[in-house]
């Protein structure tokens, strides 16, 4: 039975559409460029796709600010283009998972336009308000150093909106039932498109109490109990992957007791401390983190990963570990976030050392938890320091040694191939590793077979 728990066995991919590959020559990944290397990830041994955000935004944050669920950005595609993308990964066995952004929306979204014009909109208490600047503005901004506040003032609303983000994207107000039963809407949306789950960010925040009286926010977790029943009504085999950067404590209010909530958690404790343990030579906080996150329902299961598409976020080390992994893996100011967290890839804080990155793969391959592989990673790409906050570490994936390394044929890409350095494309790419049976590549690709056959692995239990 517990063999049917696909996620449980699966190796998953995580890439964002716009910087994979590109057909047409615009400069910007598209569906169809994908779809075209699907059969790349196939023979790397991947079971599962994560699409980072697709849909249409003003693309202030990525894609993180969404102007509107139910469709697809003209850059990458058609839906068309999309549900073909997701019947060629199901012709492969290759099931999709797709990033749910729903704590906010974009500023420049519908809802948003009209809840700001119309005081009397049916809009308006979709979003979070308040009258006078609230006491707390200045605090629980997630992005610090770069975001300045979480209130910010709407002159056409005449009020103060909450963002916990940046502040084009104000929060939704998730407590208001029409807000609920529009996630629920949206989740379907796309199961009806072909994907089977979502990585869904921001939950702490998505769940919790918002307004100008909430000085300490409080989780509601049920919430996650009826985005669970609804999925599993709609679709039995689809999942949840929550993005919540929690205390071992509360691991078990996003589980759920009988496992009716979250499917799957990302383990940022297991991630930061294996990060200490790689810095300081000491595998005994990664061990306390292993055993802090054990207990867990039998249908639950950790979602494992070196480097996402975020920053390092080291927050919750204590200082003195905090301090020691900045030394060894991100020694320079250029190159920490946020005041607690390092933008670099894995390759280049490793220093590029082939035993080392073997050393990070094989201990995140053989904890108890799915693989999450982020793209470009199975090569060894590195990361471009001068471009702004999370981008340096987002460039477009190095194929070939082509010009811009085969990612496009337009004179300008979207964010800039690395073509420097020992990390250009010239010297990091996937032509060239597949023709080397000693590569990074060749080698990542044994790694996941490797774990595919064993089967401790595959039920998380190691
Ligand atoms: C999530 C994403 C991050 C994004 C943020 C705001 O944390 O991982 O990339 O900036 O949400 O939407
Ligand atoms: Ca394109």
């Amino acid at each position: 039975m517990i063999n049917d728990l696909w996620y449980k066995n699966a190796v998953i991919y995580c890439l964002s559409v716009g910087t994979f590959m590109d057909a047409n020559g615009d400069g910007i990944g598209d569906f169809q460029g994908l779809m075209r290397r699907l059969d790349y990830l196939h023979g790397l041994g991947v079971t599962a796709i994560w699409l980072m955000p697709f849909q249409p935004s003003p693309y202030r944050d990525d894609g993180y600010d969404i102007s509107d669920y139910y469709g697809v950005n003209t850059r990458h595609g058609t839906l068309g283009d999309f549900v073909e993308f997701t019947h060629g990964a199901k012709q492969r066995g290759i099931r999709v998972i797709m990033d749910l952004v729903v704590n906010h929306t974009s500023d420049q979204h519908p809802w948003f336009q009209e809840a700001r014009r119309d005081p009397n909109s049916k809009y308006r208490d979709w979003y979070v308000w308040s009258d006078k600047k609230p006491s707390h503005a200045k605090k629980g901004m997630v992005f610090p150093g770069v975001q300045k506040s979480t209130w910010s003032y709407d002159k056409e609303a005449r009020a103060w909106y909450f963002h916990r983000f940046y502040d084009f994207q104000p929060d939704l107000n998730t407590s208001n039932p029409h807000v609920q039963a529009e996630i629920l809407k949206i989740m379907g949306f796309w199961i009806q498109q072909g994907v089977v789950g979502f990585r869904m960010e921001a939950v702490p925040f998505v769940i919790s109490t918002k307004g100008p009286q909430v000085k300490k926010p409080v989780e509601q977790y049920d919430m996650l109990r009826s985005l669970r029943e609804f999925l599993q009504w709609r679709a039995g085999d689809s999942i949840i992957l929550a993005e919540a950067n929690v205390l071992p404590e509360t691991d078990m209010e996003y589980f759920g007791e009988d496992g009716d909530r979250m499917h799957m958690m990302f383990n940022f404790q297991v991630n930061q401390n294996l990060f200490y343990a790689l810095a300081a030579s000491d595998c005994r906080p990664l061990v306390q983190a292993l055993k802090a996150t054990k207990p867990r329902p039998a249908t639950a299961q950790w979602g494992l990963f070196l480097r996402n598409h975020d920053e390092l976020d080291l927050g919750r080390l204590t200082e003195e570990q905090r301090q020691r992994v900045f030394e060894c893996f991100g020694p320079e100011k250029e190159m920490q976030l946020y005041e607690r967290g390092i933008r670099r890839r894995l390759a280049p804080m490793l220093n590029g050392d082939r035993r080392r990155i073997e050393l990070a793969y094989s201990l995140m391959f053989s904890l108890p938890g799915t693989p999450v592989v982020r793209y470009g990673d199975e090569i060894g790409m590195g990361d471009d320091l001068k471009l702004p906050e999370r981008n340096c570490a987002r460039t477009p994936m190095q194929w070939s040694t082509e010009p811009h390394a085969g990612f496009t044929k337009s004179a300008k890409p979207i964010l800039p191939v690395i073509s420097e350095g020992p990390y250009g494309y010239q010297h990091v790419n996937a032509a060239e590793q597949r023709r080397d049976p000693n590569s990074l590549l060749n080698w990542t690709e044994r790694i996941i077979r490797m774990r595919k056959e064993v089967p401790g692995g595959r039920l998380g239990r190691l």
